[in-house]
C-alpha cells in the first residue's frame, strides 16, 4: 500500500498506468514460472558402494584391518570401546575431571610432571602444530625451520600462511641436517627467535637430531619447537635436556589412541608469554586454550569421545610403561627389517638414522606401489605410499599401534608371497 501511494504521487497519470501494467505482467510471469517449476525434490545423490572390506585379521570382526600406516593405527578393544561410553557434556564437572586426568597422565607417562603444561586440542596433528607455530614466534621475530621432509615443509608452510617471517634450511630427504648451517643461520639472522624441526620425519622414517639442535638453541638463546607427532611415546626424546619449548604430539600414533586429537606441551617457563601473546587465530589460539584448560573449561566444543579414548590409551601406556613400549618398538623394527632384508628389499635410509616406528623401502623393480598395496590389502594389511618426490619410488611400513608379533609374522609371509607372485608374472 505504502509503495503504491508513493508511486502515485511521484509520477503523472499515464506513467502510473504504464507502471501498473508492467507490474502486472511481471507478476503474471513470476506466477507462470512458479507454476511451471517442478515441485519434486531434487534427486537423491547417487550412492557410492563402499569398497569391499578387507579380510579380517581378528576373530569376530568382519572389518578390522592391520593398519601399517603412520596413523590411524591399530587400537585395542579397550580404546575403541571408549566411543560407546555414555554421552558427556563438556561444560560439566565430569568432563573437567576427564580432561585434567588426561593432561596429568600425559605428563606423568612422559616423566614431565611440573616441567610442561599440556594443551589438548581437537584436530589432527596439524592443528596443534599450527597453533604452536603461531604461539612460538613473537612479533618482529623470525622462525628458523630445519626442513628435510614433507613435515618440515609443513611447518614452513604454516609460517608462510600466517605471514611469520621465515628462514629455511633445507637438506636432502635422506640426510640429517648439517648443524653448521643451523649455527650459521642463527649468527647471520639475529631476529630468529624460534627454531623448529620435526623429530621423526614420517615421510621417510628419519630421526632428526633434536638433542644436538636443542643444545644449540640453548647456547644461542632461542625457543625450540619440535614436531614429535609421530615419535612421542615410542622414541627416546628428552624434552628438558633438549631445551624444547613447544613439543607437538598426537593421540592417534604411538600413543595408540584414536585420530583427531592433538596436543602441545608448553615448557613452564614459556607459559606466561603464551598466555599474554596476541592471538593470530580465533580457533587455534594456544594461549586461550591453555588458560581455559587450566581453569577446567575448554573454550570450544571438544571431541569428547576422543578424549575418553585418549584417556583409555594413556591408561594402557601407564600400565605398560614408556620404557617397555619403546623396547617393543625397537624389537618390532629389528624383526621386520631382518625380514625385509631376507626378501631382498632395500631400505631408503641408512639404518643409523631410522626411527623404530616406520621403515621406508624402495619399490622392487617391475612392481608398482598400487599393485603391491592391492595385493597386501587383499590379505588385510594396509601399507602407505611415498610422498612428494618419493611417490612411486618407495613404500612405507609403519610399525606403530597395537600390533601383535603374530601380525608382523603374517605380514612378512604375505609380503614375501606377494613379491614372489609379482616377479613370476
Ligand atoms: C611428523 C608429522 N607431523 C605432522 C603430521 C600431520 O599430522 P595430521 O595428519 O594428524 O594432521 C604428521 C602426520 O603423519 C606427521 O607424521
Amino acid at each position: 500500500m505504502k509503495r503504491r501511494h508513493r508511486v502515485a504521487h511521484r509520477y503523472p497519470k499515464p506513467k502510473r498506468r504504464r507502471l501498473r501494467l508492467r507490474r502486472r505482467t511481471v507478476l503474471k510471469k513470476t506466477q507462470v514460472v512458479a507454476r511451471a517449476a517442478p515441485a519434486a525434490p531434487p534427486p537423491a545423490p547417487k550412492e557410492v558402494p563402499p569398497p569391499a572390506p578387507a579380510p579380517s585379521r581378528e576373530k569376530g570382526s568382519g572389518k578390522r584391518q592391520i593398519l601399517l600406516c603412520p596413523g590411524p593405527v591399530v587400537t585395542s578393544q579397550h580404546v575403541r570401546s571408549a566411543l560407546l561410553q555414555p554421552d558427556m557434556c563438556h561444560r560439566e564437572p565430569e568432563f573437567a575431571n576427564l580432561l585434567q586426568n588426561v593432561r596429568a597422565k600425559l605428563l606423568h607417562v612422559l616423566g614431565l610432571d611440573g616441567r610442561y603444561i599440556p594443551v589438548i586440542l581437537t584436530g589432527s596433528g596439524t592443528a596443534a602444530l599450527e597453533a604452536a607455530v603461531m604461539a612460538s614466534v613473537e612479533p618482529g621475530k623470525k622462525l628458523l625451520v630445519i626442513n628435510n621432509g614433507v613435515y618440515g615443509s609443513r611447518i614452513a608452510q604454516a609460517a608462510r600462511i600466517h605471514e611469520i617471517p621465515l628462514v629455511e634450511i633445507r637438506s636432502p630427504l635422506t640426510e640429517r641436517p648439517d648443524l653448521n648451517r643451523v649455527v650459521a643461520a642463527m649468527k647471520r639472522e639475529p631476529k630468529i627467535g624460534t627454531v623448529a624441526m620435526v623429530h621423526h620425519e614420517t615421510s621417510t622414517g628419519l630421526l632428526n637430531p633434536v638433542a644436538e639442535v636443542g643444545a644449540l638453541t640453548k647456547q644461542y638463546k632461542k625457543k625450540f619447537l619440535v614436531d614429535a607427532i609421530s615419535s612421542l611415546g615410542a622414541e627416546r626424546l628428552d624434552l628438558v635436556k633438549s631445551n624444547v619449548t613447544f613439543c607437538v604430539g598426537s593421540s592417534g600414533k604411538c600413543f595408540h589412541g584414536l585420530p583427531g586429537l592433538s596436543f602441545v606441551l608448553v615448557a613452564q617457563s614459556e607459559v606466561p608469554s603464551v598466555m599474554k601473546a596476541r592471538p593470530r587465530s580465533l580457533y587455534l589460539d594456544l594461549g586461550k586454550h591453555l588458560k581455559a584448560q587450566e581453569s577446567g573449561e575448554p573454550p570450544f566444543t571438544p571431541a569428547v569421545p576422543l578424549v575418553i579414548a585418549f584417556h583409555a590409551a594413556l591408561d594402557e601406556l601407564l600400565r605398560e610403561g614408556l620404557k617397555s613400549r619403546m623396547e617393543k618398538y625397537q624389537e618390532r623394527a629389528k624383526f621386520l627389517r631382518e625380514g625385509f632384508h631376507k626378501m631382498g628389499l632395500s631400505p631408503l635410509l641408512d639404518e643409523k638414522i631410522m626411527s623404530n616406528s616406520l621403515t621406508s623401502l624402495l619399490m622392487p623393480k617391475g612392481l608398482s606401489y598400487q599393485q603391491l598395496h592391492h595385493l597386501l590389502k587383499r590379505h588385510g594389511f594396509v601399507i602407505y605410499a611415498g610422498q612428494s618426490e618419493l611417490r612411486g619410488r618407495i613404500f612405507r611400513v609403519a610399525h606403530m599401534g597395537q600390533l601383535l608379533q603374530a601380525d608382523l609374522k603374517e605380514f612378512l609371509r604375505v609380503l614375501k608371497e606377494s613379491l614372489e607372485r609379482a616377479s613370476a608374472s
